[in-house]
C-alpha cells in the first residue's frame, strides 16, 4: 500500500521547513534540540555509553547523522518504504527496515533505547496502545522508551501543524496522554519534559528550558518510561 510519506522522500525537509519558516529557524535547529535532549536522557536515565537504539517511524533519517558517536548500534523502521530507501542512501551505517506498522520486525528486548519522534500523531488513536506495547516489547528490561511529540498547547506548534501539508491527518496528543499510554503499556518511572521553548542553542538557554520543562510551554515534549 502506498504510504503518505512515500510522496515526501525527496522533499521532506523542505516541506517541514516551509511550515516553520515563520519562526526564522532552520529545520536543523529543531533536530539538534532533539539530539541534545536524547543525549541528556541517555545520561540521566540509562547511564550507559553508546546504547543500542531503535528509531520507530524514522522517516528519511534526518536525525541519524546527529546521533553518530552518541549511540552504538542504530536501527530505523518506518511504514514508508520510499522514506526508508532515502534514509538508507543517506546513512549507510544504519540498519533500516520498512514494515507494515503493526508488529515491529525485531525480537523482544533487543534495544536499550526505543524512540518514536513525531510519529504517534500520524498513527490512528485506536492503535496507540498497541504501538506503545511494541515499543516496550523490543526494549530490554531497564531500557528506555521515549516518545517525542508536538505540544498541542503551544500556539506556534498549532500554527506549524496547520501549515504542514502532511499533518492534515494529525491527531495531536498532549504529554499527559502519552504518559498514560506509557503507564498502560507497563512502563515505569514515567517522566516528561517540554523543550524547544527558546530560539537559542546556548547553554544558558538550554538550562532555562530544562528548568521550565515541567510546564507545557515548549513547542514539543518528550515523554519516557523505563521498561
Ligand atoms: C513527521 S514524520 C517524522 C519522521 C522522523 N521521525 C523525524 O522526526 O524526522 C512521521 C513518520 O512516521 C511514519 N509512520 C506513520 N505511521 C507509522 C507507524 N504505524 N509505524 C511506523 N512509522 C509510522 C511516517 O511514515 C513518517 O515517516
Amino acid at each position: 500500500m502506498a504510504e503518505l510519506f512515500d510522496g515526501y522522500r525527496s522533499n521532506y525537509r523542505d516541506v517541514v521547513q516551509s511550515s516553520i519558516d515563520f519562526s526564522g529557524l532552520p529545520h536543523s535547529f529543531f533536530m539538534r534540540a532533539k539530539a541534545d535532549l536524547l543525549r541528556e536522557l541517555i545520561a540521566d536515565r540509562l547511564g550507559q555509553d553508546k546504547p543500542a537504539m531503535l528509531d520507530v517511524g524514522c522517516g528519511v533519517g534526518s536525525l541519524h547523522p546527529l546521533l553518530r558517536g552518541m549511540v552504538g548500534r542504530l536501527s530505523g523502521i518506518d511504514v514508508s518504504a520510499d522514506s526508508i530507501a532515502q534514509a538508507r542512501a543517506d546513512n549507510r551505517d544504519v540498519d533500516y527496515r520498512a514494515f507494515d506498522g503493526r508488529r515491529f520486525p525485531f525480537a523482544d528486548a533487543g534495544f536499550d533505547l526505543v524512540t518514536a519522534i513525531c510519529v504517534l500523531h500520524h498513527v490512528a488513536p485506536e492503535e496507540w496502545t498497541q504501538f506503545i506495547h511494541e515499543m516496550r516489547r523490543v526494549t530490554r528490561p531497564g531500557g528506555l522508551v521515549c516518545v517525542i511529540e508536538h505540544n498541542p498547547l503551544n500556539p506556534l506548534t498549532r500554527l506549524a501543524v496547520a501549515r504542514c501539508e502532511f499533518d492534515r491527518d494529525a491527531a495531536l496528543l498532549g504529554a499527559g496522554k502519552v504518559r498514560k499510554l506509557l503507564a498502560t503499556g507497563g512502563l515505569r518511572k514515567i517522566g516528561a519534559r517540554h523543550f524547544l521553548l527558546l530560539p537559542w542553542e546556548t547553554s544558558p538557554a538550554r538550562r532555562i528550558e530544562r528548568g521550565l520543562g515541567d510546564l507545557p510551554l515548549g513547542a514539543q515534549y518528550a515523554a519516557y518510561g523505563t521498561a
